[in-house]
């Protein structure tokens, strides 16, 4: 190859990888795997190695700098850094609204609501379209020059998309690390020894503040791009327009912005945003209501350190400090041992929490929990509360490290280690604090929905010993319910009738029901569809199972160790000879069959599983992406790029009712 031609496949793998990265990063629709830009990186590595004449300071392979940094310079922001007023409750968000009718005279005035992110703010500097400089937010005027830690964020262009670009454009976003990979960042951390972080924002906080570029390149940061600073060479009349520019340019913003129209529509976002939290991959701590017009922004203006056009509405906190009365262990249907801690109850984001888990040794070990300790407790979501962190400084005198006994405290056999040591299990399949366990699983609402067979009753038919296996409870005898304290006749009938109906569940509960080690319901549904009958999946290898596409080794495992167990074989033989075999409910042929069917944005009436599961049973298949050879295409709320994909390819775009009104065709 002569120079020339070099200078062109430079210039070409420079301009093909940002696209790559721009698909990924910004649109979520990447077109080629992992492997494959990794092959087109490495080869643009070497050819820049080989010939530095035509390397560039934006090409895609310079986000390490490689240079360990002695301090941080100073960056000032051109314009100021504005923080934001606070609501602390919808009454405070109402008031921020009246003041802005007010103000325009127009009750629908125009704003947008965003998640208001929990990381690090920052600025981003673009000059003719090329990242030139970022900082940290400082103190509004200030901040730290984090330019060359900003590069190794993947998501962040070194070069801005499109055509023009204003040559000017500062941006200001939130840098964040997501819950999977911030719990991924402190197991590893655990493993080497060192002190996990407190929470995710702290370590993008510290991940960014590090003076050597190759240690933040190694941490899983993201940012979403949500203010303007300075911007020459292009005006804006309203931030949503803002907002899809950025997009355009390559600058990822948050998909679940919204343009909204007077105050009910706030609130409900508000509270939409709070009910969505615990289900968001990262974390955010409120939302940010802004006004949309420019013009009426310049008009409102500001007070000292905050506009009058924007609030932040916050969430209650979700966490609190209170202290451990005691540690105790649980025993779960599979047998493994769980500790968890009993609290001085705390009010938390408006419950009462009493306990939280502590998940394992480890986690006990990492954060060094002991009875009695003060801790930060937190409730996100609808999961079970859990510990932060010990506040060491509150650590009353002569408590010990607390280690989970050797013996399942249940039944009193050894426990053992599994899963590469980090839990431990009990494995008497006797051990009646499984026993209780499995049945409940089996008689729960989502499995076999035995109504009126909650933990109380279980255990009251477990500890009488009318009940042994999931079997026995097919053999219930009235005479001996009756013998049972709080067993009248009417109950007694009612549990009787109830577990006669959930025979007639169809398969795919009645796997999800067995409580086969990592088969939830989800898969159950998938195994049901593709055996038909419990006998033939009970046949199945892990070749088979594993040709099927959602199903890995793992999984394959663990269900060919179940039904090889002989415990597990005699409860299914014994329920086969007492009647209950279910069978897949048929798939239905209809004009549907065979037909793609792609969702995007949520449902209202359904999960987005869900509407899969229901297209499933038209024999229709369910596909994450939009193309050519997409049929329908479903747009719940906030739906993203692939509903812009469906109209740009033409595709029929449904929304929630005609999509269940067309299902309801098909089904009568
Ligand atoms: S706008 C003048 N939008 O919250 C408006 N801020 O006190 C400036 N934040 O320091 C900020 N999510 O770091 C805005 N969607 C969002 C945000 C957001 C998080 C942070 C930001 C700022 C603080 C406001």
């Amino acid at each position: 190859m002569n120079d020339k031609n070099i200078e062109q496949t430079v210039r070409d793998l420079q301009k093909r990888l940002r696209e790559h990265n721009y698909r990924y990063y910004v649109l979520d629709d990447p077109v080629i795997s992992d492997a494959e830009y990794d092959r087109m990186f490495r080869e643009l590595q070497e050819l820049e190695k080989a010939h530095p004449e035509f390397s560039r300071p934006d090409s895609p392979t310079k986000r390490i700098g490689g240079t360990l940094q002695k301090a941080f310079g100073t960056l000032e922001h051109r314009t100021p850094m504005l923080s934001l007023s606070n609501a602390l409750n919808e009454k405070e968000l109402r008031e921020f609204h009246k003041r802005l009718v007010k103000f325009t005279g127009d009750a629908g005035t125009e704003l947008v609501g965003e998640p208001k992110l929990d990381g690090l703010g920052v600025e981003l500097v673009y000059e003719n379209g090329i990242f030139t400089a970022g900082a940290t937010r400082g103190d509004g005027y200030t901040g730290e020059n984090i330019t060359e830690n900003l590069r190794t964020i993947r998501q962040i262009p070194l070069r801005l998309h499109g055509d023009p670009v204003p040559s000017l454009l500062e941006v200001r976003g939130e840098v964040i690390i997501s819950k999977a990979n911030f719990e991924r960042l402190n197991r590893e951390r655990g493993s080497r020894n060192e002190k996990p972080f407190a929470n995710p924002r702290n370590a993008a906080a510290g991940s960014l503040r590090q003076l050597d570029p190759r240690i933040t390149a190694s941490r899983p940061l993201e940012i979403f791009i949500y203010a303007a600073g300075k911007i020459e060479g292009r005006d804006f009349d309203k931030h949503s327009g803002f907002l899809q520019a950025l997009r355009d340019w390559g600058l990822r913003t948050n998909p679940l912005n919204a343009i909204l129209h007077g105050e009910e529509e706030m609130i409900g976002y508000f509270r939409n945003m709070e009910q969505k939290r615990g289900e968001l991959p990262y974390d955010i701590d409120g939302v940010v209501i802004k006004v949309n017009s420019m013009e009426i922004r310049d008009r409102m203006g500001m007070r000292t350190r905050t506009p009058r056009w924007a609030i932040a509405g916050k969430f209650k906190a979700r966490q609190e400090i209170t202290q451990i009365r005691n540690i105790e262990v649980q025993v779960g249907r599979t047998g493994v041992l769980t500790p968890v801690a009993n609290l001085k109850p705390v009010q938390i984001g408006g419950v009462l929490v009493k306990r939280a888990t502590l998940h394992n040794q480890d986690e006990i070990d990492r954060k060094d929990i002991r009875e009695h300790d003060w801790v930060v407790v937190e409730r996100a979501g609808d999961v079970i509360p859990k510990v932060i962190k010990v506040i060491e400084d509150r650590r009353p005198a002569g408590t010990r490290s607390y280690r989970l006994p050797d013996r399942c405290p249940v039944c009193g056999a050894r426990v053992q280690r599994i899963d590469d040591g980090v839990a431990v299990k009990c494995v008497n399949r006797e051990c009646p604090s499984q026993l209780k366990n499995g049945i409940q699983h089996y008689a729960s609402k989502r499995a076999m929905d035995i109504e009126g067979l909650g933990g109380k009753t279980v255990e009251q038919l477990v500890e009488n010993g009318l009940i042994a296996s999931v079997a026995d409870l097919y053999r219930l005898d009235r005479e001996a319910l009756l013998q049972l304290e709080g067993f009248g006749t009417k109950s007694a009938d009612n549990l009787l009738e109830a577990v006669e109906r959930s025979k007639r569940r169809p398969l795919s509960r009645f796997i999800y029901a067995l409580g086969i080690p990592n088969v939830g319901e989800y898969l159950a549904g998938v195994l049901a569809e593709r055996f038909g009958s419990l006998g033939k999946l009970m046949e199945a290898d892990e070749d088979i199972l594993t040709a099927i596409g959602d199903i890995g080794g793992i999984v394959a495992e663990s269900i060919v160790n179940y039904f090889g167990n002989e415990a597990n074989h005699a409860t299914i033989r014994n329920l086969q000879e007492l009647g209950i075999d279910p069978r897949a409910v048929k798939r239905k042929d209809t004009a549907l069959k065979g037909k793609t069917f792609v969702f995007t944005g949520s449902l209202s009436g359904m999960t987005r599983d869900e509407a899969k599961e229901k297209v499933r049973r038209f024999g229709a298949k369910a596909s994450g992406n939009v193309s050519s050879n997409t049929d329908y295409v479903v747009a719940g709320e906030e739906a993203g790029s692939k509903l812009d994909k469906a109209r740009s390819l033409d595709i029929p775009v449904l929304d929630e009712e005609e999509f269940t009104g067309l299902l309801k065709k098909y089904s009568e």
